[in-house]
């Protein structure tokens, strides 16, 4: 079905596998943890419709970071129910939609949030469930530009500016949720749990302070490393979890994004040319940090395979067509001989991959396609040039 795949469609293009984002949900399911849960996943790694509604008929929830990813969960089958609201600059419209929709949780990032949740709820007549995100202080011990739960960072609030008293006195709003994220791609278990820990012990002093905190909300963050097979040991953290939550009434909401997605994913694209620059040999694809760039953000070594028979070694770079000097997709790496026309594949990319695609240099955005066990479909067609122009006014 491939080989059927790869005629059929020009590239560039990802490429998901189905099975193996059930496989991954799947693995988080049999997990069989003996507390109250659910999985929310982060829409931001994959908001494509079809994986949302894949993952909303695996009893998904959703995590979502701004009024359009609300609504591309609604749209997909997701109750407002299930959904969470995160993101350290929500503006009025998202507040407004977030608030109206009535969804589980409103994670609260910004003191001035609470004012605005309070006033807009009571002018509608609402009581609207909120959560505050902590900082707590926690290096996740992953890359230094994914760590999200370090003081001095733009996330999350301090403990110590919150007036807890002043939140049971707003009457529009019902404190029900406190929640962290540490970090993204994180293979120390204990981070994560030393961070639960933080939340649950807050948790029961507001308490007993006559809160009424029912939900802890733990983030994402499950590690899945490009080119390594690091992983996240989830026996030890079940074991540790487990034992924290022992005699615990808590519900606790988790948001993996990348652990879900990120394998089932592949970017196709194909050898334009292939240069010698200085010592350097340069191939040049058909897909750029338009279509992928975590590379080029992150410094990342994307993990890269050729769809060709040769065995000889040699040392590349892999550069896109966009009109910067940073536009690699990997500098340095060693594939079998390439070849004008062959094609490339990179792997680990169905996570913020084409969601944090653009259209730069005016590049239409790429196709996306499904494949299942027997079948597959387009769930994104690749832009037009019209529809590059579609919201403009000459
Ligand atoms: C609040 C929050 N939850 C969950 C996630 C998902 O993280 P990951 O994809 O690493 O699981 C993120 C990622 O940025 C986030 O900011």
């Amino acid at each position: 079905m491939f080989e059927k795949i790869l005629d059929e469609f020009s590239t560039p293009f990802y490429l998901y596998h189905e099975e193996t984002i059930i496989a991954k949900s799947k693995l988080l399911k049999n997990l069989n943890l003996n507390f109250s849960h659910k999985f929310h996943f982060a829409v931001k790694a994959n908001p494509n419709l079809a994986i949302l509604n894949l993952l909303h008929r695996q009893d998904f929830g959703a995590e979502v970071v701004s009024a359009g990813e609300l609504f591309k969960s609604l749209k997909a089958g997701i109750e407002p129910s299930q959904i969470i609201f995160d993101g350290p600059g929500k503006t009025e419209f998202d507040l407004k939609y977030a608030i109206t929709q009535q969804i589980k949780s409103i994670n609260v990032e910004n003191l001035e949030e609470l004012n605005f949740i309070n006033e807009y709820s009571l002018s509608k007549g609402l009581k609207t469930s909120i959560g505050l995100r902590l900082n707590p202080n926690i290096d996740a011990d992953t890359l230094e530009k994914i760590t999200t739960g370090k003081s001095g960072g733009k996330f999350g609030i301090s403990e110590d500016q919150i007036n807890f008293d002043k939140i049971l006195e707003m009457n529009g709003l019902q404190l029900s949720t406190l929640s962290v994220h540490i970090g993204s791609q994180i293979v120390d278990h204990q981070k994560l749990i030393q961070s639960y820990e933080y939340l649950i012990l807050l948790a029961d002093q507001l308490n007993k302070k006559n809160h009424s905190i029912i939900n802890l909300d733990f983030g994402g963050g499950f590690g899945v490393i490009d080119n390594s097979d690091e992983t996240l040991d989830f026996d030890q953290w079940k074991k540790e979890l487990e034992k924290l939550l022992k005699n615990k009434k808590y519900h606790i909401i988790f948001e993996p994004g990348r652990f879900i997605v990120a394998d089932s994913g592949e970017l196709l694209t194909k050898v334009l040319y292939i240069k010698k620059s200085g010592n350097r040999t340069i191939i040049i694809t058909d897909a750029s940090f338009s279509e992928y760039i975590r590379p080029a953000l992150y410094d990342i070594k994307p993990p890269i395979q050729t769809l060709n028979n040769s065995n000889e070694l040699k040392s590349y770079d892999v550069a896109g067509g966009i009109c910067e000097s940073t536009d690699y997709l990997a500098k340095n790496i060693n594939l079998p001989e390439v070849k004008v026309g062959d094609y490339l594949k990179f792997t680990n990319v169905g996570a913020y991959g084409s969601s944090m695609s653009s259209t730069y240099n005016s590049r239409p955005r790429p196709l996306e396609v499904l494949m299942g066990k027997n079948e597959y479909r387009v769930i994104r067609s690749r832009d037009t040039l019209e529809d590059l122009c579609k919201n403009e006014i000459m």
